[in-house]
């Protein structure tokens, strides 16, 4: 069983100031990439889909002089910390299980090794599968950030794949 759906994220405030600040259309196409490697990889896809529709919803705005300056993004930024913290938070208030809040706020804090100190970390299946859907829609120079997506189509979007999660599960 489902506590929580991608619309119901979708649909809350927080949700819609911090994941439509690092893109919308990215964290949707990571939601739908990550249904289909859960599928390969034997993983839970309500967990993985949530997982990536989150992923980036830690993100800071690097800017300096009024551009994004990916220097101070690369040196500073902990928005894997900041997102694994804000969707539990989330996750929680809406009803999600506590187990599957913390799944999903490990995958998060871990979808990206950019912060932490040089070395190999080992992935579980649902963590690995949220980093690979992230690669998945990545696009040179961070544009996939950029991509918008209208609300009423992203909203549409979002609750196709919820149904194809419950028949999944
Ligand atoms: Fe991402």
């Amino acid at each position: 069983m489902r506590y929580v759906t991608l619309v119901q994220l979708f649909d809350h405030p927080i949700t819609q100031k911090f994941v439509k600040r690092s893109g919308m259309a990215h964290a949707i196409a990571c939601a739908y990439h990550a249904f289909r490697l859960a599928q390969e990889h034997d993983v839970d896809p309500d967990m993985a889909t949530k997982a990536a529709f989150l992923h980036d919803i830690g993100h800071y705005t690097w800017y300096r002089d009024g551009q994004w300056d990916y220097q101070l993004y690369k040196e500073y930024d902990i928005h894997a910390i900041k997102g694994a913290e804000r969707a539990h938070k989330l996750l929680i208030r809406l009803g999600e299980h506590p187990r599957v809040a913390k799944e999903i706020a490990l995958a998060i804090l871990l979808h990206t090794d950019s912060y932490l100190p040089e070395g190999e970390l080992e992935l579980k299946p649902l963590q690995y599968v949220v980093a690979l859907a992230d690669e998945a829609d990545e696009e040179p120079g961070g544009e996939h950030h950029y991509r918008t997506i209208a609300d009423e189509r992203a909203r549409q979007m979002l609750g196709e794949l919820d149904k194809i999660v419950e028949a999944a599960i």
